[in-house]
């Protein structure tokens, strides 16, 4: 494959152009590796494949880091070959999921806005070799990112030596999109200069010394990105509930015409909210989030959203298509900036961002479980969702009220697992209602939350629930009954039902 001078710019790397086999023959036994990627979007799939094909053959396990999930290439591909001792920060690989929960793989689930800091402080250990995928590399060795930012910019600067994946697939058209700043190390820490969602407060490339790339491979493998799901009659109750919440804010006066800034979580129900926003009263929106999914393609489209940053863009194979097509367009209104900028606390709470994530459970008392399955199988991982929730103007917690065929209530005595505390989490909604927890006590919430969220299958059981634990332990502060509390999980797990 012939690679041209616009996308390999500094013309003394091109004796660095080798095959994935030879890169990845640079990877020894035991080492960190470091890749970019966040969701399946900008991740490198030619040297990872080939690292697991040696894998295959010989004793080579690796540390894998990331800026969030990546594609099957790497998570799914690697944990297959039993390549990986330990990854971090979030995955939603099956192959991978299956492996941590049968220890094969140590799984460390991070905050999305610690890693890069951590990474700087020296806490997770020397990056051996960082593997990004690029768009194009610039004649100061400057890398060009793909569809993603998220870890990049640390990994590349912390790493002892860097490989390239340039893939043709993405055009060159990315280059402009992208704004990188990196905060100093406390204690000289400035504030981020970052007051308006439309900012650049970077350069729109990763700075790399040339010297550290120490191989380049070409490709045109394009990103394995996911299908969405049509919007489902739950998702859509949920995402009317949410609208009249909001509309309801602008009429308190609680919240600007225009809202604040809105983050948004992946998945299905994340999606369906945004296309809510498409027929609502809103105009003038602003997305401040992690990821942009197709639903944020329409609403810049439409006109409603000005302004869209993240810190990848993840639509799915029509939303791909559609996105490149138009990429001109999304240019002006897409800013993809490093995790610890898109997640970053002060910023989330100096704009005021209103953050709508998903649930697995929540309990009676507004604590949220985001990860568990049951309190022990991890999921995904916490992912961003605790970096917005935390420092959000709002913080909304999302889920249907009941899973697996109604078997099981998203609303429980008490959650098998916290990721989001009472303190953080001020709005729980789901197909059935919405509970506005703010100024509430645990008791006034309880009352709130079961009355408005949960399923009328399991609401008399809560409230019954409720009230024998004030019965029991007396009008304590939060009354439970602790021999009770995970009776509900436990008896799924022996009768496959919660009561
Ligand atoms: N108990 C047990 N299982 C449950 C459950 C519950 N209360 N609620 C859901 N599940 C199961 C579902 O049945 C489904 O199982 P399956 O994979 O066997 O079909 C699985 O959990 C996922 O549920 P689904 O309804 O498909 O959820 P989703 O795709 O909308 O994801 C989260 C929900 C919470 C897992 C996901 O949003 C997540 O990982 N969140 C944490 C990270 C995050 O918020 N990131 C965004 C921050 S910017």
């Amino acid at each position: 494959m012939n690679v041209s001078n616009e996308r390999l710019r500094l013309k003394s790397l091109k004796d660095k152009i080798m095959t994935a086999e030879e890169a990845a023959n640079l990877i020894n036994d035991g080492m960190i590796v470091a890749t970019s990627g966040f969701t399946p979007s900008g991740y490198p799939k030619e040297v990872p494949i080939a690292i697991a094909k040696r894998a295959e053959k010989e004793n080579l396990k690796i540390t894998l880091y990331t800026g969030a999930s990546v594609g099957d290439e790497l998570d799914g591909t690697l944990s297959r070959a039993n390549a990986l001792i330990k990854r971090m920060p979030y995955q939603t690989n099956e192959s991978i999921r299956n492996a941590i929960n049968s220890g094969k793989i140590e799984f460390v689930d991070l905050h999305l806005s610690h890693m890069p800091q951590m990474i700087r402080y020296g806490f997770l250990g020397k990056i051996d070799i960082a593997i990004i995928e690029a768009v194009a590399i610039r004649e100061d060795g400057g890398i060009v990112p793909a569809t993603s930012v998220g870890n990049s910019p640390v990994f590349v600067e912390m790493a002892e030596k860097v490989i390239i994946e340039l893939n043709e697939s993405h055009p060159l058209e990315l280059e402009g999109m992208h704004d990188i700043y990196t905060p100093e190390n406390p204690p000289n820490r400035k504030p981020i200069p970052l007051t308006k969602v439309d900012q650049r407060i970077g350069e729109n490339y990763i700075p790399c010394n040339p010297d550290k790339i120490a191989a380049i491979v070409l490709t045109n493998r394009k990103d394995s990105v996911r299908p969405l799901a049509p919007v489902d009659e739950t998702s859509k109750k949920i995402s009317e509930h949410l609208i009249e919440f909001l509309e309801n804010e602008v009429k308190k006066g609680r919240l600007p015409k225009n809202l604040l800034p809105l983050q948004s979580g992946v998945g299905n129900i994340a999606n369906a909210v945004l296309k809510g926003l498409l027929d609502s009263p809103f105009e003038g929106l602003e997305f401040y989030s992690e990821v942009i999914q197709d639903a944020v393609f329409d609403l810049l489209d439409s006109g409603k959203m000005v302004i869209a940053s993240g810190t990848s863009v993840t639509p799915s194979e029509e939303g791909l298509e559609r996105f490149y097509k138009n990429i001109d367009f999304y240019r002006k209104k897409i800013i993809l900036r490093p995790q610890e900028i898109s997640n970053n606390p002060e910023i989330i709470r100096r704009l005021g961002v209103i953050a709508m994530n998903t649930a697995i459970e929540v309990d009676i008392y507004g604590h949220v479980n985001s990860t568990h399955i049951m309190g022990t199988k991890m999921m995904n991982g916490v992912g961003g969702s605790g970096d917005f929730t935390r420092n959000a103007y709002i913080s909304i917690f999302a889920t249907p009220s009941t899973a697996k065929n109604g078997a099981i209530s998203c609303i429980v005595p008490m959650v098998s697992h916290v990721d989001h505390t009472e303190h953080d989490v001020m709005v729980v909604v789901t197909e059935q209602g919405l509970a506005d927890l703010r100024g509430l006590s645990p008791k006034e919430r309880a009352k709130e939350i079961i009355k408005k969220c949960a399923h009328p299958d399991f609401k008399d059981a809560l409230m019954e629930y409720f009230n024998k634990a004030i019965e029991k332990a007396g009008l304590t502060h939060t009354p439970h009954i602790l021999e009770e509390a995970f009776s509900w999980h436990t008896k799924f797990l022996k009768e496959g039902r919660m009561i």
